[in-house]
């Protein structure tokens, strides 16, 4: 077995291997090839956006032993750019290879109730939740936390999906039935009066560094624009960057990560409560590609290959990222056409609603 040291540190013409091959992927491949880093991409599906523009792929199941092992074999890191990597195909790889981020950071962040316990342990504020396993304990969780409330599932929910709105007491059968008995968190319904996102990375020598604050407006549960500056009080974006780097410092973080927040109240009583955490490149950071000093995706590179963090400053006074999600996409030649536009399209073929198949940058001020 090689030896894997915590601090080892990638250089030009070593490979980073990445779990999953979507979007994030291919992003951050093409930002490692910019740094004269290969990627080998490791996935389950037969064609993937990251495929394209990787120096290498593997088509492989997460549970393929051997098919790791050959894979920890020719990178130098691993990384992830989703977050429900099963932890037995970490633990695989992490005995020959340096996975980042770690084992820890995965653990609590594919668990609602996880992050949401860590929040609160380190100061930060969050809805009000109870974990639920079982029908009655969703009947006592809703006696105690009230309606409006959520029920979503621990694992796997993403744009919305597994979560389940209780408007009334009597809903709780419908809605366990609706998450087929999986354990739950069941959260207070957060009145906010906007949504905001930290994207931030995590050295190996420990810096954090955050892009600043960006305000994020969902679209039938599905992220449809990210705006920077976000609209929020300096205080307030203070102590959202706060959380987010006592967070990564918790758990002992590398690499890139996003922390959701909901913003309750106005001036003296604006307030952020967390929502949840990701272990990954993040959508709402997608506006750094064309945006920022260094974008997003060169930041995890930089993070998980040992190297120092790039400037995280805005390249205008206002930036502007719209996803094209499903049909959208046919708008490419307009969109291309429009100045102070950039596209970004992720080579994935057939439109299909609820798809998120590119996205503009947009810029005011510069
Ligand atoms: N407790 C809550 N109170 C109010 N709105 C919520 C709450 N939880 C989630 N939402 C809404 O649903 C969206 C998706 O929920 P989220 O927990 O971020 O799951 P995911 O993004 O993984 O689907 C949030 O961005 C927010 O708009
Ligand atoms: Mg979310």
């Amino acid at each position: 077995m090689r030896e894997t040291p915590s601090n080892l540190t990638l250089k030009p013409g070593d490979t980073i291997g990445i779990l999953g091959g979507g979007q994030l992927g291919r992003m951050i491949a093409l930002a490692a090839a910019r740094l004269g880093l290969r990627c080998h991409i490791y996935a389950p599906e037969a064609a993937n956006p990251a495929y394209d523009v990787a120096a290498k792929y593997t088509v492989g199941r997460y549970d393929d032993e051997a098919a790791l092992r050959g894979f920890a074999s020719s990178v130098q890191c691993v990384t992830y750019e989703f977050e429900n990597v099963p932890a037995k195909t970490v633990e695989i790889l992490s005995s020959r290879v340096p996975v980042r981020p770690g084992a820890k950071a995965l653990a609590v962040c594919q668990d609602r109730v996880l992050e949401k316990q860590l929040a609160r342990d380190l100061g930060a504020t969050t809805a009000d939740f109870v974990s639920i396993n079982n029908l009655e304990e969703l009947v006592q969780g809703i006696a105690t936390i009230g309606t409006p409330s959520i029920l979503k599932t621990r694992r796997f929910g993403y744009d919305g999906k597994g979560q389940f709105v209780i408007r009334k007491a009597e809903d709780a059968a419908t809605a366990w039935a609706a998450v087929a008995g999986s354990p739950c968190i069941l959260e207070s319904f957060v009145p906010f009066l906007r949504e905001v996102s930290v994207v931030a990375a995590r050295g190996l020598d420990g810096i954090v560094k955050a892009f600043p604050v960006t305000e994020n407006e969902h679209r039938d549960q599905i992220l449809r624009r990210s705006i920077v500056p976000a609209t929020l009080h300096p205080v307030t974006a203070r102590s959202a960057i706060d959380i987010a780097t006592k967070i990564a410092t918790a758990l002992d973080y590398v690499g890139v990560f996003a922390v959701e927040f909901f913003v309750v109240g106005e001036n003296e009583a604006e307030t952020v409560y967390v929502n949840e955490i990701a272990p990954r490149v993040h959508n709402s950071g997608h506006w750094t590609l064309d945006g920022a000093s260094t974008s997003q995706f060169e930041q995890h590179v930089r993070a998980i290959s040992g190297l120092p963090l790039g400037a995280t400053a805005p390249t205008a006074a206002k930036v502007e990222m719209t996803n094209l999600i499903g049909d959208d996409v046919l708008d490419w030649h307009s969109l291309m056409a429009e100045p102070d536009t950039q596209l970004h399209l992720y080579g994935k073929g057939e439109p299909r609603p609820g798809r998120k198949m590119g996205h503009v940058t947009r810029f005011f001020g510069r």
